[in-house]
């Protein structure tokens, strides 16, 4: 790969002597709240580093710790082989590089923006199209996060490409690499933040519920929700396994109890004036598996009916 530039006197400044030369240059393209935030963990660690924005404003922090300001993208790609981007989603990766496009060939773009598996899968063809390596990533971590052990970023895409670069991605947090495939740090993105977001659907209706018999929210979470929460994850590695073997007979707690506790969560939240609806479609669920009389069957017997999901 060819283009890296020589860092500028500020970064070399800020670097100190002993670490300028033995950082690559690196460009991040998007300085929004996450982008700035990898910038900044670059800058930290000592590494060149180019910014562009489209509202260019939000470089000047960067720029005043040692960053270099691009004016353009074409700029931004040029300064660096190793780019990362991280804008707000694939729309914009495509209206960000597509005008720079003839400058994409020789550089690694590292995608950080979330999207589906198929938009990382299409930029992935589009940017090797253009003569440049390709790597998706999905950052589990939030912006003051990252730099430390703690920021989990998910990557995908050339395995030889990923191990080249990783000492980059290091500075950012702890790297897993997932597989060739350039949607799968997507897909497990997007697997755990489904995870997370029922966690909240859960906390939302629990704590709405609770305050009709007014309960604080803050007592009430941290006495009883997270506790009891806490009891309850203990159980997914044993309902895992039941889904690896495609056996869900193990049941402590039978679906066709669990389908009648749903039903009295619907009605007493119905009754309370809360609306059931982040439980009304796991109630669905529920009661479609229960209707197909397989007999006592633990509550990963579910993920059956979300598997048949038409397309
Ligand atoms: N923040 C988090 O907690 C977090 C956590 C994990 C992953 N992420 C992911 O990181 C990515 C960026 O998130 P963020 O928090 O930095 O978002 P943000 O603060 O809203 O910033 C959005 C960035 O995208 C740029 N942008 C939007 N549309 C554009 C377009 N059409 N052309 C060029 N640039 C465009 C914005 O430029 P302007 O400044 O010009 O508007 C800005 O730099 C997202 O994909 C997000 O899902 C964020």
């Amino acid at each position: 790969m060819s283009g890296d530039t020589t860092e500028s006197p500020s970064v070399r400044r800020l670097a100190g002597v002993e670490v300028a030369g033995e950082r690559v240059p690196v460009s991040v393209i998007g300085l929004g709240s996450m982008g700035a935030a990898l910038a900044g963990a670059l800058l930290t660690s000592g590494h060149p580093t180019t910014v562009w924005n489209r509202s260019p404003g939000r470089a000047q922090q960067l720029a005043s710790r040692g960053a270099h300001h691009a004016t353009t993208v074409g700029e931004a790609l040029q300064r660096s082989s190793t780019v990362l981007v991280c804008v707000l989603d694939h729309g914009a990766v495509q209206d960000v590089l597509a005008p720079a496009a003839e400058d994409l060939a020789g550089r690694t773009i590292v995608n950080l923006t979330n999207g589906t598996p198929e938009e990382a899968r299409v930029t992935a063809a589009w940017v090797g199209e253009h003569g440049s390596d390709y790597l998706d990533g999905g950052i589990m971590a939030i912006p003051p996060m990252i730099g430390g052990p703690e920021a989990l970023v998910l990557y995908s895409g050339s395995e030889d490409v990923f191990g080249r670069v990783e000492p980059v991605l290091g500075r950012l947090g702890t790297s897993r690499y997932l597989g060739a495939d350039p949607g799968l740090a997507s897909l497990y993105d997007l697997a755990l933040l489904s995870g997370m977001y029922g966690m909240f659907g859960g906390f939302l209706h629990a704590t709405a519920l609770a305050q009709t018999g007014n309960a604080a929210a803050v007592e009430f979470t941290s006495s009883l929700l997270v506790p009891w929460l806490n009891a309850m994850l203990s159980a997914l590695p044993e309902l895992a396994r039941q889904i690896d073997a495609g056996d869900y007979r193990d049941a402590g707690s039978d679906l066709r109890m669990q389908a009648i506790g749903l039903d009295n969560i619907v009605r007493a939240s119905e009754a309370q004036g809360v609306s059931p609806v982040l439980l009304t479609a796991m109630q669905s669920l529920v009661r479609r598996r229960v209707a197909e009389e397989q007999g006592p069957e633990d509550i990963s017997a579910v993920i059956e009916i979300l598997r048949r999901h038409a397309t």
